[in-house]
């Protein structure tokens, strides 16, 4: 059973300026909630309930984020607002926190090392904080790559993808697929942030992972790569290399992927779950069609 997920969140989100100056990005909102709620509500649904995340500075409003607070829980009862409580049900789900401090900003492959006392040889997700994986309860992205790893007992990582536009793989993880079997491909090679001349696909890393232990070792010995940082996917890439099996798992077509890491993403990506709320979507859309048809 694979129950422990490493959410990185220690990034300082500097493409998103000034949002970002004194506020995580992963708390950003999209429409009614921070975006680091849709991410652990994804993971409670694919069967995963203990988060630890990496954190680093000025990140303390996640931790707080899902504590239980009992002071607002008691507040919101003496002035009659119950029917508030409801909004902080996501604090009674089903899950464990645990949080640990990158203490040096080395990148996304050293925050996942920073994880390895604490995941002591499980196998583990690795779901990146700033990236929400489909909307409204549709997405069971990690359960399924879960149970491809399961089932496939010689496999040391399994991978989300999603097919990018040619002139955007410079900003991904880019696989080389091999053999494909429809659910799944073998990944025969992974490139971080290729040319688009050197791509070998339009297949890009889509947030979600699944790792044996041994991406540690790996991780252990990997060299600062693109942007001088040591990157997750050159361990990956000198795993896939000596011959251990990855696969890769495409996003069904309700699996968009909501990328809060830019600007147009993020306009994007709140644009849409604030069209799709039950409460507020009506009207929002009402107003936007006005706008549009002036
Ligand atoms: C990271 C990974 C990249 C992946 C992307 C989206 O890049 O390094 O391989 O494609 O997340 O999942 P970042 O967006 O942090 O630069």
């Amino acid at each position: 059973m694979i129950d422990l997920a490493v959410i990185p969140v220690a990034g300082r989100g500097t493409r998103l300026l000034p949002l970002t100056k004194s506020q995580p990005k992963e708390m950003l909102p999209v429409a009614g909630k921070p975006v680091v709620q849709y991410v652990v509500e994804e993971l409670i649904r694919s069967g995963v309930h203990r988060m630890l995340f990496i954190t680093g500075a000025g990140k303390t409003a996640i931790e707080n984020h899902f504590d239980i607070d009992n002071e607002l829980i008691d507040s919101l009862r003496a002035t009659g607002k119950e029917e508030l409580l409801a909004e902080l049900a996501f604090e009674r789900e089903d899950a464990d926190y645990f949080y640990l401090r990158q203490r040096r900003q080395l990148g996304l492959g050293h925050a996942v090392l920073c994880a390895e006392p604490f995941v002591r040889g499980q196998r583990f997700v690795v779901a990146l904080g700033d990236s929400i994986i489909g909307r409204g309860s549709e997405s069971k992205i990690v359960k399924r790559m879960v149970d491809l790893f399961e089932k496939h007992g010689d496999v040391k990582g399994v991978i989300a993808f999603e097919e990018v536009p040619r002139d955007e793989v410079f900003q991904y993880g880019i696989a080389q697929p091999g053999r494909d079997h429809g659910e799944f491909f073998e990944l025969d090679d992974i490139v971080e942030k290729p040319s688009i001349e050197d791509a070998p696909s339009c297949m890009a890393v889509a947030a979600r992972y699944v790792f044996s232990a041994e991406i540690f070792e790996y991780l252990r010995n990997t060299q600062p790569g693109k942007g001088d940082e040591i990157q997750l996917t050159d361990a990956i890439r000198r795993m896939v290399h000596d011959k251990k099996r990855f696969l890769g798992v495409p996003l069904s077509p309700v699996e968009t992927r909501y990328d809060i890491g830019n600007f147009e993403s993020y306009f994007t990506a709140f644009t849409e779950f604030a069209l799709a709320d039950p409460t507020y979507g009506p009207a929002v859309r009402q107003h936007l069609k006005k706008l549009l048809d002036r």
